[in-house]
């Protein structure tokens, strides 16, 4: 038996425009998915956030029906849509998904062999806090684990990476790399390729100040919210998607300086432009202005569509007083916390 923990992540800046080669600042959160597997005759798979029973299947049907998603995977990649995979992987609540992470895992660690894991988070779901990054990070590493197979941070990402293409069609990998390697880290993909670079040296200091607040549920899923932005005309999105790439640039200078006042503006300047790409909610939008009126940052998190919003204010009471008044409960985080981790 083995169990294995990884944090879930904040998207400081660079979320949506990371997808299309911009760089982003990610955090890893204090806020961890743990989960714990053991030999057995088939796959058994229980999410104690949803399941009293979990499922149940043969390991044969486990690999083919992983590979029949895959397959699907790359269809929709020819059509630069990917809607029918997020309906398959959707079914039978999320069954295709649970025995496509399994499978890809098992057949890319050589493992023939039934497995039993069980999940347990306190992690927001569809919340841009990384749910499914970790989650796809702590089983990889468990499953390694439990068969005895020596795998790198830089496999395990690799595979979890796989994982994550299955739920949301294009990530950009930021995600998972954050829940495999933890810490703060500067991500952008580099000719289709991850480039991951720890800022722990030029940014040693604790960030402060900073809160999460969940203005609800998004309707939408992060593959779906990537596709409104893929669908929109070219011209359009490069201009906002280039301009989340310079404030994100910026930012990274600012932070190492703690030069708060730059860090608040580029976060606003990303806001505005998430919301001229479509990923913003009339409830993120309203909590911004009146984060803003204060003289403080706000930006969704993550995908957006609703979820979790990123709240700066260099007087943290200022912030939560407000935060108070909206009748939302802050989320309080450390950031750029540890990666994926064995427990005992
Ligand atoms: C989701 O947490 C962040 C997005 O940029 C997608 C991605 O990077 O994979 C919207």
């Amino acid at each position: 038996m083995a169990t294995a923990s990884a944090p879930g992540k904040c998207i400081l800046i660079g979320e949506h425009a990371v997808v299309y080669g911009e760089p982003a600042i990610i955090a890893a959160i204090d806020k961890r998915t743990t989960v714990s597997c053991k030999k057995s005759d088939k796959v058994r798979y229980l999410d104690k956030r949803f399941d009293t029973e979990g499922n149940i299947w043969p390991v044969n049907v486990v690999l083919s029906d992983a590979q029949k998603t895959q397959d699907l995977w790359n269809a929709c990649a020819i059509k630069k849509d990917f809607s029918m995979l997020f309906e398959h992987v959707k079914k039978n609540k999320f069954q295709n998904y649970r025995k496509t992470v399994v499978g890809i895992i098992l057949s890319r660690l050589n493992i023939r062999e039934g497995v039993s894991v069980e999940i347990s988070s306190d992690i927001p779901i569809s919340a841009g806090l990384g749910s499914s990054s970790s989650l796809a990070v702590a089983l990889t590493k468990s499953i390694a684990e439990t068969f005895g197979k020596r795998v790198s941070l830089s496999e395990i990402n690799e595979i979890a990476f796989e994982l994550e293409k299955i739920i949301h069609g294009t990530p950009s990998g930021g995600d998972n790399s954050t829940s495999c390697y933890g810490g703060l880290l500067w991500f952008r993909r580099v000719s289709g390729n991850p480039s991951i670079k720890s800022l722990k040296e030029e940014i040693p200091h604790k960030l402060e100040n900073f809160i999460l607040v969940n203005v609800g549920t998004p309707v939408l899923s992060t593959g779906e919210l990537v596709q409104i932005v893929r669908n929109l005309p070219e011209e359009k999105r490069n201009k906002h998607v280039k301009a989340i790439g310079a404030a994100a640039e910026k930012m990274r200078v600012a932070l190492s300086k703690k030069d708060m006042i730059t860090v608040r503006n580029c976060m606003n300047t990303a806001q505005e432009n998430l919301a001229a790409l479509g990923v913003s909610t009339p409830e993120i939008n309203k909590l911004s202005a009146a984060v803003r009126d204060i003289a403080g940052a706000a930006k969704l998190c993550g995908a957006g569509g609703g979820g979790v919003v990123l709240c700066y204010h260099h007087e943290k009471k200022k912030l939560l007083a407000l935060i108070k008044k909206f009748d939302y409960e802050p989320i309080e985080t450390d950031l750029g916390v540890e990666g994926v981790r064995l427990e005992k």
